[in-house]
């Protein structure tokens, strides 16, 4: 196959130079954004005088047949002829002539790769944003459907006081609502046309940026020629994203594990998301939770990968950007896999209320509750929490919690002690003594429940 660079070459390149150079393989995926990038920088050529009518109309009608070739899965990917870009060039002037070697006039492989890049990326996150603001809504569904439902809250995985099960969902959804933010960023960041610089330093025709800025729909454009070929922070801003994101959904679904487990039974994952062991019966294992969580180091990974491809590039454009590809598309892929998994698995999660209460009752949760009662009564803090840190020491000794205690047992720690104590040690009215903003207190999660509404609201 001839190449599309061979003019100063005597030698063909060795079949290493072949085999190291190849990415067709992975950015053959660019099509669609290589071909609608075409087409627009057709367009401008054609607007500028600097193409005939004709040659326009050919290039147009043979980049939509190679189109519906790809789409057919009919079209030949030839690795000699290395990218995406080169591959379809090549065809075009197979089916156009003349046409077809006049698309490359005033463009340069490298504002090429950056354009369709920048279009992949903001084409993904239109689907990233669907489902995040999905599984953000599943979220508010699953904590407004119980709202009514106290657990324990932890820290250090020990149990520190009561929360609704609403607010801990809801704690989920508040960091995925930054995701959403950092997404949106991200791709404020992208929306920015680098298509007309050439090879670093611009084109010596009298082009119009612009006019291919507005038909790509990009919202700004990069004023320098050799940023716009060198330039590859917006996709780290979006392997950025999907650390975070996939940080996020990797700390829900340790819990989601752990809460699944024997031990806890606080819920109940599906069927439909989990699977058997061929060699322990009475296995059902959280498969999805553990392959987010599990997934999440490669996503790491990719972010990594790009920041040190990047590390000692001088500019403006070097091979090495080749090598950015396949951790962008790994990474996007995977938080799409991820997000709609976590959705899947809260779709069908049932929540154990029953064991929660259970959990949450029997856990001395209320002790600091018990602490604030003799406080509120003049009792100096630190001294209130040496007492009620006795009666749980108390009650651990003689095999008892705080409901089977007497008054006459209690009042031996302090003479403060009546008996509405017993209102005190209630989880349940635990929650609702909370009175600070953003606490979990039904008011306080119903104000949350809003809050992220309209947000889904806003972005939907
Ligand atoms: N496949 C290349 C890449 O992804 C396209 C740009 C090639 N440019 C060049 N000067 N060799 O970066």
């Amino acid at each position: 196959m001839k190449k599309l660079w061979g003019g100063r070459f005597d030698d063909k390149p060795s079949d290493i130079t072949e085999r190291i150079s190849v990415s067709v393989h992975y950015d053959k995926r660019l099509y669609k954004q290589d071909i609608r990038g075409s087409k627009a920088h057709a367009e401008m050529l054609n607007k500028c005088g600097i193409i005939s009518n004709e040659d326009f109309e050919q290039i147009k009608k043979g980049l939509s047949l190679i189109e519906d070739e790809i789409d057919a899965g009919k079209f030949e990917f030839k690795r000699s002829l290395e990218d995406v870009h080169m591959n379809i060039e090549s065809r075009l002037t197979e089916l156009v002539g003349d046409a077809g070697k006049r698309l490359h006039t005033a463009r340069s492989r490298n504002d090429q790769v950056a354009t369709d890049t920048r279009l992949y990326i903001k084409d993904e996150i239109i689907e990233i944003k669907a489902l995040l603001i999905n599984l953000i809504s599943i979220l508010v569904e699953t904590a407004e459907n119980n709202t009514e439902v106290v657990m324990p809250g932890y820290t250090h995985l020990q149990v520190a006081q009561p929360v609704r099960f609403s607010h801990h969902m809801l704690a989920h959804a508040w960091a995925l609502s930054r995701d959403l933010k950092r997404l949106l960023f991200a791709l404020d960041i992208t929306d920015s046309s680098p298509l007309g610089a050439g090879a670093l330093a611009g084109v010596n025709y009298s082009t119009d940026r612009t006019i291919t800025q507005k038909l790509l729909d990009f919202k700004f454009i990069n004023m320098n020629s050799m940023d716009c070929v060198a330039d590859r922070d917006y996709m780290l801003d979006v392997l950025y994203f999907c650390s975070v994101c996939a940080m996020h959904l990797s700390r829900f679904s340790e819990e989601l594990i752990l809460w699944s487990s024997s031990e806890f039974r606080f819920i109940r994952l599906s069927d439909k998301v989990t699977t058997g062991s061929s060699i322990m019966p009475q296995k059902k294992n959280p498969d999805l939770a553990e392959l987010i969580r599990g997934k999440t180091g490669r996503v790491y990974g990719n972010m990594i990968a790009l920041f040190t491809v990047l590390k000692g590039l001088p500019l403006a454009y070097n091979r090495d950007l080749q090598e950015d590809k396949e951790s962008l598309f790994d990474s996007i892929d995977t938080i799409k896999l991820s997000i709609e998994a976590m959705i899947e698995m809260l779709k069908e999660m049932t929540v154990n209320k029953e064991r929660l209460k259970q959990a949450v009752f029997s856990n001395y949760s209320t002790a600091t509750d018990l602490a604030d009662y003799l406080a509120r009564k003049g009792l100096p803090f630190r001294e209130a929490h040496e007492v009620s840190g006795s009666i749980v020491k108390f009650c651990e000794t003689n095999g008892k919690d705080f409901f089977s205690l007497t008054l006459e047992e209690i009042k031996k720690f302090s003479d403060c002690f009546e008996s509405d104590i017993v209102e005190i040690i209630n989880p349940e009215n635990s929650t609702e003594r909370k009175l600070s903003l953003g606490s979990t207190s039904l008011s306080e999660v119903r104000k949350q429940i809003i809050e992220l509404k309209n947000i889904i609201e806003k972005n939907r």
